[in-house]
């Protein structure tokens, strides 16, 4: 049955991805670190903004088209790095970029992503961001930042909210690493997929092995099982690594990972494009504030200086809404599409965006407006949308 008719919004997606999964890849996309507390509260503090109708206006023609880095858009959408897409099926990266492409949106790929720079380039024509984590030999990432830009990347995503790996508790008790090490529990958890297994494992092996870090520089190898020399995220990454990307990147570039309005104002201080409000999906630390919390101050303290991206726990296309209504540009998806990918590949992927597209089409409706830069602060209703921008950071 075609995937349109299973799944009616991400939640559907989202069961349909957790029956087709074993349960330490879908325990690795899916859930956060620690108590596991701070995805849930990304999700319920969007569920609780309310956005309040406005009634007896023309909405006929309506219109989600957004302007992003200078390239116009059907959707406020782009596509956020999000590493394993290869481990929900087969060449699942592909897809997701495809989907994204086909959407009209932005696709970023991660560092360490399974595909190369330039067959991702190949199909994501609707705009290829290259997300960087940077590693403690920093000659080595900007060998990757430079590949990445020769490969026509239009934006850079510098992810700053990982300086360490984060504590997941239940990827060590599932027997899931990074690198990846084959244990028993994954091999028995593999076992009770089998149709995954075929699907995804059947036909990498059948192409001669697993997928490989596609675009790490020579001298760190690629294999995702390790036995290669690892590269991690520098825990040493500062103000001054900021610096030397802007002064070697000449296109735009995104600060990824940004919860408080002091660090975005020193970033737009430093010459950046963009700014992304994000807790990494609520996958980094637990004691976070929900992101949607952290917006308003954020842009705030930007004040149009910067473009203003936000993600993290946004599942309907209201939510979107939401954060455009609070002052974001655009939105980044992370689960949703991986959950589209999981349950149907590139199929899978573009229903979630179609479904994301159609709800932000609704809301649109619903609140009045045709065009999302009629959207701002007063659709926000009672409750917690009265939120003021220094409710989160009081004192800054
Ligand atoms: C499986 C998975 C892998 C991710 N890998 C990366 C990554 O490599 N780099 C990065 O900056 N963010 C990464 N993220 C975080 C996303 O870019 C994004 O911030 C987050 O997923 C947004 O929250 P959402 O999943 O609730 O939409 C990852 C997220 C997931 C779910």
């Amino acid at each position: 049955m075609a995937i349109a008719k299973k799944a009616h919004n991400i939640a559907q997606l989202r069961a349909l991805a957790r029956r087709r999964l074993p349960r330490a890849i879908w325990e690795f996309m899916e859930r956060g670190t620690e108590d596991d507390l701070l995805i849930g509260r990304n999700v319920s503090a969007l569920q609780s903004l309310h956005l309040t109708p406005r009634t007896l206006r023309d909405v006929s023609a309506r219109s989600a088209e957004t302007v992003l880095f200078g390239r116009r858009q059907p959707l406020p959408l782009v596509i956020a790095p999000t590493g394993i897409a290869d481990l929900m099926w087969h060449r699942g990266e592909r897809a997701i970029a495809s989907a994204a492409a086909a959407a009209g949106i932005p696709f970023t790929q991660t560092t360490s992503s399974t595909t190369s720079f330039a067959d991702i380039a190949k199909v994501a024509r609707a705009g290829h961001w290259m997300q960087m984590y940077l590693w403690e030999r920093r000659e080595l990432s900007w060998q990757v930042v430079e590949a990445a830009g020769k490969h026509g990347a239009d934006v850079l995503v510098l992810t700053v909210d990982t300086p360490v790996w984060p504590l997941r508790e239940f990827n060590r008790r599932a027997g899931m690493s990074n690198p990846v090490r084959p244990n028993t529990r994954l091999v028995s958890d593999f076992l009770r997929r089998p149709g995954w297994l075929a699907s995804v494992m059947g036909r990498y092996m059948l192409e001669g092995g697993l997928p490989q870090f596609a675009n790490y520089p020579a001298e760190v190898g690629g294999r995702i099982t390790g036995k290669v020399a690892r590269v991690t995220n520098s825990a040493s990454v500062d103000w001054k690594d900021v610096d030397e990307l802007r002064r070697r990147w000449p296109g735009k570039l995104v600060v990824k990972g940004l919860l408080h309005p002091d660090d975005a104002r020193r970033a737009v201080e430093r010459g950046v494009d963009g700014i992304a409000v994000s807790n990494h999906g609520g996958r980094n630390f637990d004691s976070s504030p929900p992101a949607i919390d952290a917006l308003p101050a954020i842009v705030d303290a930007v004040g149009g200086r910067a473009t203003v991206l936000f993600d993290s726990g946004v599942r309907r296309g209201a939510d979107v809404i939401k954060a455009i209504a609070l002052g974001a540009d655009a939105v980044m998806i992370g689960r949703a599409t991986l959950y589209g990918c999981a349950a149907a590949g590139q199929a899978g992927a573009a229903h979630a965006l179609a479904l994301l597209a159609n709800e932000i089409d609704v809301a649109m409706a619903m609140l009045g407006i045709t065009r999302l830069d009629e959207l701002d602060r007063s659709f926000l209703g009672s409750g917690r949308s009265a939120m003021q921008p220094s409710a989160v950071f009081e004192g800054t």
